[in-house]
């Protein structure tokens, strides 16, 4: 028989890990909440439109999108990203604006697996739509500072750059490489970006973006930095940095940190993909944290560990099991977490269970206790061990676990 595993870039999530990943998406919601970003849900599955938008000129788009066309001749796609999604169900279901969303979940992209990169990953995010003002901008950068620096993190930088008007790569047009040929006739910023060697050159003696901003772009990217400032949150300018989506407009960002060489996340202004996804001139701002990545720069830095998982009380039965049917679930419902052996295993291998568990307290029931109909408290870290009748168990445990 085939033993089956996951397939390549997938992962099993399973304990301490799943609890630390719970934590993690926790801890957003905490951070984004009490600044009044509502929870989205955006199904995993969308006309492959959608995502299309995200930009042509992006391998997240050309090369790595999970699509197929199902069995109502729909073509679709597992989202790579949420923004697109985010936009589309703003779309349909025109909320009133500013509409402040957050989201966490899996995206699919078919990339190259490494450490980092994988092909279902996590992102937690926020989307504000319908807003211009640079000072919410700063807010959103805020944010995802705040929650990366509260999870423990210090090796954390965060690079801004403003996109301004798109500059132009036209003048050389023959030595770059056939990539960047066609990405230029797509998305000339998206040039800046490319890792190919002819094209560095013509890359280095690039006008500077900032040289072609508006004067609007120019004043919003000062109130940006301004509203940074204030808020004592240190940032780098990295004029090179355009970001890996084609949507981008004004203001772009990323938090790096730990020892990866890629970003843990980030994201930036989209004022015009609303528009693209059939709706009105609608600007926006967000970003996006790997859950993946950041638990990664977490372990690097010894921040932020799995929450330790034990339950409060083990029940030891060996008089067949009913008793620690009845106890357990007695326990469970007045609040106190309580585990148990099955299988009506030896004294001795119960007591392993018990330790294993990591209970501060076993109760023990043997034939004599049930007999007499009492029950024997254990402390398992220290403590002198009593029998008390069965009404007693729940204050005696009340006062030995407190
Ligand atoms: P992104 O830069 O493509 O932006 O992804 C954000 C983060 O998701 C990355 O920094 C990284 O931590 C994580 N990530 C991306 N691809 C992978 C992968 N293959 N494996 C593991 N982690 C990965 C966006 O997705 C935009 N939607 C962000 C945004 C929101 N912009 C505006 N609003």
């Amino acid at each position: 028989m085939t033993e089956f595993r996951t397939s390549p870039g997938m992962r099993d999530i399973l304990d301490p890990e799943s609890g630390r990943w719970r934590r993690f998406v926790s801890a957003f919601e905490h951070t984004v909440e009490p600044a009044g970003y509502r929870q989205i849900i955006p199904p995993l599955l969308e006309d492959i439109g959608v995502f299309q938008r995200v930009g042509e000129a992006t391998d997240v788009v050309t090369k790595e999108m999970y699509d197929f066309v199902d069995k109502g001749e729909r073509h679709v796609a597992l989202r790579p990203e949420q923004t697109a999604s985010v936009c589309r169900a703003f779309v349909q279901h025109r909320p009133v604006t500013p509409w402040k969303a957050w989201y966490s979940g899996p995206n699919f992209r078919y990339e190259k697996p490494q450490r980092g990169r994988f092909r279902q990953f996590d992102q937690v995010g926020i989307e504000v739509l319908g807003a211009t003002d640079p000072f919410l901008d700063v807010e959103v950068i805020a944010l995802g500072w705040n929650f990366l620096a509260g999870l423990g993190l210090r090796r954390l930088t965060l690079q801004i750059n403003s996109l301004g008007e798109p500059v132009h790569f036209t003048s050389n047009l023959e030595a770059l490489s056939a990539e960047s040929r066609i990405t230029l006739t797509k998305n000339p910023l998206r040039v800046l970006d490319s890792k190919r060697d002819e094209d560095h050159a013509i890359i280095a003696s690039a006008p500077r973006i900032a040289d072609f901003y508006s004067d609007q772009a120019r004043t919003h990217f000062a109130s940006v930095r301004d509203g940074l400032e204030r808020l004592g949150i240190p940032f780098v300018v990295n004029e090179r940095l355009v970001r890996g989506l084609d949507y981008y407009r004004h203001t772009t960002f990323e938090y790096v940190g730990g020892t990866l060489d890629s970003a843990l996340g980030g994201g930036g202004r989209y004022d015009g993909l609303v528009e693209d996804l059939g709706g009105p001139p609608t600007p926006g701002i967000g970003f996006a944290i790997g859950v993946d990545r950041t638990l990664l720069a977490c372990d690097d830095e010894g921040v932020f560990g799995a929450p330790p998982t034990s339950v409060q009380v083990f029940v030891i039965d060996t008089t067949g099991g009913a008793e620690a049917l009845v106890l357990t679930d007695e326990l469970r419902r007045s609040g106190i977490s309580a585990d148990r052996a099955f299988e009506s295993r030896s004294m001795k291998s119960q007591m392993k269970a018990a330790d294993r568990s990591g209970a501060a307290v076993a109760l023990i029931i043997g034939s004599d206790e049930l007999a007499s109909g009492t029950v024997v408290v254990r402390p398992l870290r220290g403590g002198e061990q009593v029998s008390v009748s069965r009404a007693e168990v729940l204050p005696t445990l009340q006062k030995v676990l407190t």
